[in-house]
């Protein structure tokens, strides 16, 4: 029950749950955000959306190499953490901070030269219709990095259950990034903490077929 709890938190921080959640978040997936952003190869100037911006420790670390930062989260709770954890760049007009799903992304077609997705493919219902929706954001050459704990790590943990997560694998990843009209660049694995294991993919939007 507890456990189940701190799933749904997870998924969707509120309260003094929530924030407590999300000051976790922040230490415990510093190594996952440090390694997903080396990977965007960000120049700056370069405007970078967020999906599940969480407490915002990834936008600090993209702004502070230049890029323009578009986060959004869909709990109200995130958002704060983010905005304090940002002040200075809202201000500044380089970091947009936004309540918002996923799969109606509030940002216009083609208008992100880089997706950043970590910690949050867990929570895709209708993965599919995400990837679309990151499809239609991502400039033509963009890039899309997405970041997962790897399944054989997160199976012992008890709050990633099966009704609040869905876990992946090398394979099931692959899988799922071409079959929502994404071509891998490399997809590896690395170490995300003592003894955890998480995956790292790059990829660019599939060409679509003109006989399609
Ligand atoms: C596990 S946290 C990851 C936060 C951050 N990316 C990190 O790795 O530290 C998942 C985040 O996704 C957000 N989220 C879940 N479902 C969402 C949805 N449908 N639309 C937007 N954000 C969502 C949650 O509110 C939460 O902040």
């Amino acid at each position: 029950m507890v456990w189940h709890a701190i799933g749904l938190q997870l998924r969707h921080p509120r309260g003094w749950p929530g924030r407590l959640i999300g000051h976790v978040m922040r230490l415990a997936n510093h190594r996952p955000n440090r390694l997903a952003v080396d990977a965007l190869e960000l120049v700056p100037g370069q405007h970078v959306l967020e999906l599940g911006c969480g407490p915002g420790a990834a936008v600090a670390r993209m702004a502070a190499r230049g890029a323009r930062v578009t986060g959004i989260d869909q709990s109200e709770a995130m958002l704060a953490q983010a905005r304090r954890r940002n002040r200075r760049h809202v201000v500044a007009g380089q970091v947009a901070l936004r309540l918002g799903q996923w799969h109606r992304l509030p940002v216009a077609d083609g208008a992100a030269d880089r997706v950043l997705a970590v910690n949050v493919a867990y929570f895709w219902e209708d993965a599919a219709g995400v990837l679309a929706e990151i499809r239609r954001v991502l400039a033509q050459n963009g890039l899309l990095v997405l970041y997962v704990t790897a399944a054989d790590s997160m199976r012992g943990w008890k709050f990633a259950d099966a009704a609040t997560h869905r876990l992946y694998d090398e394979d099931s990843l692959a899988a799922l990034l071409s079959g929502g009209g994404f071509v891998l660049a490399d997809l590896r694995r690395v170490r995300a903490g003592p003894g955890v294991a998480g995956l790292v993919a790059r990829c660019r939007k599939a060409p679509v077929r003109k006989d399609a």
